[in-house]
């Protein structure tokens, strides 16, 4: 008999450890894994990186680094985030080992057990585990397809009887939902925000996986605008852009949230992987990464179509989605009374996985929706996947 803390109960914790077990499988089409497609990875780059670094550089990789994260990196980044339109003052970047590990840091920063901390609803599943660990009390507002519903928000926040300690949104290529806050949404949440002394908690995992040129300007993060006096913690990743792999991540935040985080992370790993920071620095230092953005968009791009092409033809007209204008979900939506749980199992029979509603739920409730990933699979499974799903899906309608 173990006596376990309660930061073992995660609900979601629990959900995501049972599909990765369900959704792999050498025979299985996988819907499932949000995660890049392995034959993208730029194996050959990184080989030459690395054989052509000097030798006091490969010592280097492997020692300890200071916990703010690798300088060159630090430096690299904090170029990128500019491009961005961030603000260059007034905040501190920190290096993390994946955003998930931001995520976690902000969250032991601010939370105590009962806190209570806001999300979309559908969110990360990852978040929400996150969150749970630390016993957060979580609430999840709605979006639609142009962003959280603030009408929603503002109900909530007038019903709660404690102040949220932060609210978590990802504006860009929403995992799950597929969509991207329109221009108009992200002036009117901050707006409402403004002086309301809540922080944001802005999650931008997927904004360089946009599929056209043309959408670069919707993505601006809402940490870009000008003229509100909201406190967002930007945070970002190179899992979707180089690989999960690195483990590496960022926090962009006021100084003081910042430093507190080193606290946390010093305690938690000391610092990030130096081996993988100086490989993803030179990666991009040396003008790899764009190039490689160019190629990864293009991929994704195809990718979506021919699942969106799949679903348009083969999905009943009860079924509904949001074309996706970057990142890696289509998220489908049933009418009331649906269970993706149902029809997972009928299809997993079949051989084809995805995932569920439920899972994406802080309340582990809403069900009649389900997440599709084209990011990760061989394109020849995407045709076959689909018309099977369809099958069990007009046998449930
Ligand atoms: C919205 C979102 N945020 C964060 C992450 C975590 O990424 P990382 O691998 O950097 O921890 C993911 C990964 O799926 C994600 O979808």
């Amino acid at each position: 008999m173990y006596y376990f803390s309660r930061a073992v109960n995660s609900v979601h914790s629990e959900d995501i450890k049972r599909l990765m077990r369900q959704s792999s499988g050498p025979d299985l089409i996988s819907f499932a894994g949000g995660m890049p497609n392995n034959d993208l990875f730029p194996i050959q780059q990184i080989d030459e990186i690395y054989a052509g670094l000097t030798e006091s550089v490969k010592k280097s990789c492997f020692q300890y680094g200071p916990t703010s994260g690798h300088p060159a990196l630090l430096s690299s980044v904090r170029q990128r985030l500019l491009k961005k339109g961030l603000p260059d003052t007034g905040n501190r970047l920190l290096i993390t080992t994946g955003s998930l590990q931001a995520i976690s840091i902000i969250t032991q920063e601010f939370i105590n057990e009962g806190d209570v901390v806001l999300t979309e609803n559908p969110c990360f599943v990852g978040a929400l585990s996150v969150f749970e660990t630390y016993g957060a009390e979580v609430h999840g507002i709605p979006i639609d397809e142009n962003g959280i519903q603030i009408e929603k928000l503002e109900r909530k926040i007038a019903t709660l009887d404690k102040k949220p300690k932060f609210l978590y949104l990802t504006p860009n290529f929403h995992n799950p939902a597929g969509i991207t806050y329109s221009l108009e949404r992200r002036k009117k949440l901050l707006e409402y925000l403004d002086g309301k002394d809540i922080i944001v908690l802005e999650d931008d995992a997927y904004s360089d996986l946009y599929f056209n040129p043309e959408h670069e300007s919707m993505v601006r993060p809402l940490k870009a605008y000008v003229g509100y006096d909201v406190d967002i913690i930007y945070t970002g990743s190179f899992s979707k852009i180089l690989g999960p792999g690195f483990r590496l991540g960022f926090m962009y935040a006021s100084p003081e949230i910042s430093e507190k985080a080193e606290t946390v992370k010093q305690a938690l790993d000391a610092c990030t992987s130096n081996f993988m920071q100086i490989l993803a620095s030179e990666f991009s230092n040396e003008h790899y990464l764009d190039p490689y953005l160019a190629y990864l968009r293009n991929e994704y791009r195809e990718r979506k179509s021919m699942l969106q092409h799949a679903l348009n033809k083969y999905m009943p007209e009860t079924v509904q989605w949001t074309e996706p204008l970057g990142g890696f979900y289509f998220w489908l939506r049933f009418p009331k009374g649906f269970s993706s749980t149902e029809l997972f199992e009928r299809a997993r029979v079949r051989g084809v996985v995805f995932v569920t509603g439920r899972t994406f739920d802080p309340h582990n409730e809403r069900d009649n929706c389900l997440r599709l990933a084209f990011s990760n699979m061989p394109r020849k499974h995407i045709e076959p996947g689909i018309r099977i799903l369809s099958e069990e899906i007009r046998d449930l309608l």
